[in-house]
């Protein structure tokens, strides 16, 4: 996407080394006002160093970061209009709560009156009424992130910058953060980056997500396109689980949006949803679990496990079943091949035991990368 200046935050080709080690490499991106967009990526790919640097904790080499129309690059931490929570909350942990919560509007200048005014709506928004007076070190968990939280709002940022805020917390209470986080900036309108590690959490709460690796964007998108329409197979294979399928195209049907894929179950037909593929090329199939329904338990004579018509029939052998009550996750050879199937009704159907032929479609919602696309 090319970045324009409309955008609430726009990322220009920023570049960040340390030494002569290149960590964010020419990353554009842009998010737009009242979003929630989730950084995720491997361990290293520079997810904090880019925070930071929007926050103007970390200075850049090169690039520009727009909030809001305005060029931020050289502006000082709290007078960009960020307010963050870092990943250890940075508390003070000797200072009272309501001391943490009003530091940067004491710094300001503030009154007293006017700091305990806003400090008490900022514990009543983060539902921590009346726990002004208490020590840092005698709050839980979960209520220092809550007060990590009212400290990074207290000056009413124009976004709100967190880095893996949840992840001292178990997960339970991970959960109900989460809900809390996306309740406060529904409540106020807020643009928000959330750093996570937690895939599932990304895609529960965010209205894009951007997934790095090595300092770049690899794919910008709504949890939907990520999940269903990956930019590449290290992209679906990082959200979730997936049965790549190596194939050649055989035909097209430009009418219908249908593709014929020669692939080792046999042919199988997908959609192309728009994309320009040619008769002969090398793709890959991105298969999920549920893009697999079982049909019924047979066992027919003869049957070789390949797809006999390309509409996606096959049959095969549950290797092992993963009873979890709503949904039964089977590992299953087809041929020399394994797929793992995932089935939503087990009552209708009941629960098929290992070493049962079992048969099986493959839905044409099933995504189709290029090959080059897929490396
Ligand atoms: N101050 C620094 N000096 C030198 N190298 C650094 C510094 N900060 C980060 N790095 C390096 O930059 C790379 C990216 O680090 P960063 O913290 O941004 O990764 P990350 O994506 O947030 O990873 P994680 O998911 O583990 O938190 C890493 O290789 C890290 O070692
Ligand atoms: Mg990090």
């Amino acid at each position: 996407m090319a970045p324009s200046a409309a955008s609430f935050l726009v990322l220009k080709n920023i570049r960040k080394s340390y030494g002569d080690h290149a960590i964010i490499k020419g990353l554009n991106a842009e998010i737009e006002k009242g979003e929630l967009v989730s950084f995720i990526g491997p361990s290293g790919c520079g997810k904090s160093t880019l925070l930071r640097s929007i926050a103007g904790f970390t200075k850049l080499d090169s690039g520009q970061i727009i909030l809001d129309g305005k060029i931020v690059n050289d502006d000082v931490p709290h007078k960009r209009g960020t307010g963050m929570v870092f990943q250890n909350y940075a508390l003070f942990p000797h200072l009272s709560v309501e001391s943490n919560v009003g530091y940067g509007l004491k710094i300001l200048g503030q009154s007293k009156a006017q700091i305990r005014d806003r400090v008490e709506e900022l514990l009543g928004l983060v539902h921590l009424p009346g726990l002004g007076k208490r020590r840092i070190d005698q709050l839980s968990g979960g209520q220092q992130q809550r007060v990590a939280l009212a400290r990074a709002l207290s000056l009413n940022p124009k976004i709100l910058l967190l880095d893996e805020p949840l992840s001292n917390l178990d997960a339970n209470l991970r959960v109900t953060m989460r809900a809390e986080i996306k309740r406060i900036q529904k409540q106020l309108g807020l643009t928000v980056i959330f750093v996570t590690h937690d895939r599932e959490e990304a895609m529960s709460i965010s209205s894009r997500v951007m997934i790095m690796t090595g300092g770049l964007v690899e794919q910008l998108g709504s949890p939907t396109e990520i999940y269903d329409r990956p930019a590449t197979e290290f992209i679906a294979g990082f959200v979730g689980h997936v049965n790549p399928l190596e194939g050649n195209v055989q035909s097209v049907n430009g009418t219908q949006g249908i593709i014929r894929v020669s692939t080792q179950l046999g042919p199988l037909e997908v959609f192309s949803n728009g994309g320009d593929f040619q008769t002969g090329e090398a793709v890959k199939l991105i298969v999920r679990p549920e893009h697999i329904t079982i049909c019924a338990s047979q066992s027919p004579a003869g049957c070789t496990g390949k797809a006999p018509d390309g509409n996606g029939q096959l049959v095969g052998q549950v290797i092992d079943a993963m009873y979890t009550g709503s949904i039964v996750k089977y590992n299953v050879s087809i041929g020399e091949s394994k797929l793992i199937v995932e089935q939503y009704n087990p009552r209708e159907c009941g629960v098929f035991s290992d070493g049962q032929r079992i048969s099986m479609k493959i839905s044409r919602d099933v995504h189709i990368l290029r090959k080059g696309e897929a490396a």
